[in-house]
C-alpha cells in the first residue's frame, strides 16, 4: 500500500521530469537486482530507492526548512545544496509516509556520499544510485559490473572517482566523502 502511495505521489510530482523519473526506477531496478543477490529485503529497497530522490525537485528553501525541522542546522554547513535533498527526503518519508525502518531512512540519508560502515542496504542503495542503466558517464559504466562483484570496492571505486571530479571542477567536497571513500578502501 504504502510503495502505490509513494509511486502515485512519483508519477505526479516528476510529470514533466520523465528523467528523473526514469531515473529512479533504474534505481528500484539495480537495487532488486542487489537485494537479490546478496540477501538484503527487496521490499525495504524499493522503498528506499522510490523515496531517495522524492524531494528533488523542491526548491532550495524547502531543503533547508526540512533540514531545520528534522536535522541540526550544521548540516546546511557541512554539506553543499545540491546534497541537501538527501536529508529533506528523510524527512518526508518520516512526515508523510511514516517510515519508521531506521535502515530505510539512513539508506535515503546517505545516498549521496556514502558514510562508513554502511549497513547491506546503504550501501545497495548508495552504489544503485550511481550505477543504474540510465547513468551513461564513464565512471559509471566501470564502475556497474563491479557492484554485481564486490559492493564494497564498488563503493570505494565510485567515492574515489566522484571526489576527483569534484577537486578538478573546483567544487567542495564535504568531509563525509573522503571518511567513506577511506574506510572502503580497506
Ligand atoms: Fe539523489
Ligand atoms: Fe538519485
Amino acid at each position: 500500500m504504502i510503495v502505490e502511495r509513494i509511486e502515485n505521489d512519483l508519477r505526479q510530482l516528476y510529470r514533466h521530469q520523465p528523467d528523473r523519473l526514469k531515473h529512479i526506477y533504474g534505481v528500484v531496478k539495480t537495487a532488486n537486482e542487489l537485494a537479490l543477490l546478496y540477501g538484503a529485503n527487496t521490499k525495504d529497497a524499493k522503498i528506499a530507492a522510490l523515496l531517495h530522490d522524492i524531494t528533488k525537485i523542491k526548491p532550495q528553501s524547502f531543503h533547508e526548512d526540512a533540514i531545520l525541522n528534522c536535522y541540526t542546522p550544521e548540516i546546511l554547513e557541512e554539506y553543499s545544496p545540491p546534497l541537501y535533498h538527501a536529508f529533506s527526503a528523510v524527512c518526508v518519508a518520516k512526515s508523510e509516509y511514516g517510515i519508521i525502518n531506521e535502515d530505510i531512512l539512513n539508506a535515503i540519508e546517505s545516498h549521496t556520499l556514502g558514510r562508513p560502515n554502511m549497513s547491506l542496504l546503504e550501501k545497495i542503495i548508495f552504489i544503485s544510485d550511481y550505477v543504474e542503466p540510465n547513468r551513461t558517464y564513464p565512471s559509471c559504466c566501470r564502475v556497474r559490473p563491479i557492484a554485481y562483484l564486490d559492493l564494497n570496492q564498488a563503493i570505494y571505486e565510485a567515492l574515489n572517482d566522484s571526489i576527483e571530479f569534484h577537486e578538478n571542477n573546483g567544487g567542495k567536497v564535504p568531509p563525509i566523502a573522503y571518511k567513506t571513500k577511506d574506510f572502503y578502501s580497506k
